[in-house]
């Protein structure tokens, strides 16, 4: 597939900001749904002005990290535990964004910044790998001034199965899908620190049929993820999608 017609897949109008980044660098670095669309869709729901200080926890190879910084004008700390931070450096040097995203390598559960430092913590298609235990969000909002943000996108489920899961979930179950939660999960998880003020918790408008696109088009040119692609295909946006979370330390 063509440059152009791989552009032309994975352009949304929704997206407008995402739309001006090359798709083949987006899929060559891809590590789960479209980085872009997921930060496009958070900062639909969630502002951050210029200058501000941004822990994005999870960041992967650092895509959503150049995003924020270049398109929201702020200064990120791209921060990550698999990916080795001197390839996020080089990636963020080519995205020209090397004045304003500080790569780091560390454990969600064990960061080392100043307590009150960030403005913001955004975490893109990772806080389900470290962030569902109830003492987690207390943790990680130490990092925040008062009034500071989190704002989360993960997989997601609409509601738990009360019974047992369709057989195209069963089928392909496992730890990772265990932390595909609902909203409303995730909402009385952080209610219940009396830490925060929960803005948002919702299901991404069109992210079930965004992340399908996403799966059959990073297929076309060798990138897919056929269980993924095959169980999205099945459930038809019944069950999976992406959930979305924004609140406020109060
Ligand atoms: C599916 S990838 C998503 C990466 C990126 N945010 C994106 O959307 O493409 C999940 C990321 O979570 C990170 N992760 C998992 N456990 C972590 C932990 N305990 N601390 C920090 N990062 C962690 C991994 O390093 C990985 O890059």
């Amino acid at each position: 597939m063509s440059n152009q017609l791989l552009r032309e897949a994975l352009t949304l109008d929704r997206y407008p900001r995402s739309n001006t980044y090359d798709p083949q660098w987006i899929v060559d670095n891809l590590m789960g749904p479209h980085p872009l669309w997921s930060a496009e869709s958070l900062m639909q729901a969630m502002t951050l002005r210029p200058g501000m200080r941004v822990l994005d926890l999870g960041c992967g190879t650092a895509l959503t990290s150049i995003f924020f910084a270049r398109e929201y004008d702020v200064e990120v700390w791209a921060t990550d535990l698999w990916v080795d931070p001197t390839e996020n450096w080089q990636r963020i040097q080519e995205a020209g964004a090397a004045d304003r995203v500080h790569p780091i390598q560390s454990d969600a559960h064990k960061l080392p910044f100043a307590h009150g430092f960030f403005d913001a913590i955004v975490s893109v298609g990772a806080f389900n790998y470290f962030g569902t235990g109830a003492d987690y969000l207390a943790y990680c909002t130490q990092f925040l001034r008062p009034g500071g943000t989190v704002g989360v996108v993960v997989p997601g489920i609409r509601t738990q199965p009360d019974l047992a899961p369709p057989p195209y979930l069963a089928t392909r179950w496992g730890p990772d899908l265990c932390t595909w939660l609902p909203p409303d999960w995730w909402r009385q998880l952080w209610e219940r620190t009396n830490l925060v003020t929960v803005e948002t918790a919702d299901f991404v408008p069109n992210g079930w049929s965004d992340w399908l696109l996403w799966l059959k088009t990073c297929a076309q040119v060798g990138r897919g993820y056929a269980p993924d692609e095959q169980m999205l295909e099945a459930d038809q946006g019944n069950l999976l999608g992406l959930t979305r979370l924004v609140a406020h330390l109060d």
